[in-house]
């Protein structure tokens, strides 16, 4: 099976950050996993936790930038200005809850709090959409589980026949 090295977009949503006040530490984690694994990174970028700037940001990525994953760290969880899976919902055109379901069971092994967030994962067009936790320890626990399943993701969602499941 040929590798297929996604390009990638990496969104920060955290109000903190966008202003200048909290360095981005889980986003320049994300870039620096996605460098190592020779992906090309075709952005990268902080938004405040505003849901509508969001959902163009991400409509934006998946359709003019045409990036093969959108990676989003941040603003999944319970706190009023958390907003980044809404804005998700708002713009996927079919979800794949089992990565998000994977992801959480990951988290599981770490914390308990996984359980609040509330990330989702989906396709818009042929570009898959996965929200991650917004601290650079989740990022470190969940992202090198994630390569493969991407790799593999990415291929099916662009309509390659490799059957998966030849046992
Ligand atoms: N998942 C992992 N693997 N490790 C973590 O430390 N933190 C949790 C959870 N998921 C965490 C995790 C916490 S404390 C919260 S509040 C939620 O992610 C939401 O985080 P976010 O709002 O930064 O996205």
């Amino acid at each position: 099976m040929n590798k297929l090295h996604p390009s990638v977009a990496i969104l920060t949503l955290s109000d903190k950050g966008s202003r200048g006040e909290r360095e981005d530490l889980s986003g320049k984690l994300l870039l620096k996993f996605c460098q190592a694994l020779n992906w090309e990174v075709k952005h990268y970028e902080i938004l405040p936790d505003e849901k509508d700037l969001i959902a163009e940001k991400l409509i934006f990525l998946a359709d003019h930038l045409k990036a093969d994953l959108i990676l989003t760290t941040g603003g999944t969880g319970v706190h009023p200005r958390d907003v980044t899976p809404d804005a998700t919902s708002q713009v996927i055109e079919k979800e794949v809850p089992g990565l998000a379901e994977f992801i959480r069971f990951l988290s599981f092994q770490r914390t308990p709090l996984a359980a609040l967030s509330r990330a989702r994962t989906g396709i818009r067009g042929e570009t898959l959409i996965i929200n991650l936790p917004g601290s650079p320890k989740a990022i470190e626990e969940i992202f090198p589980h994630l390569t493969e399943i991407i790799e593999h993701a990415v291929r099916k969602i662009k309509g390659d026949t490799y059957e998966c499941a030849r046992g």
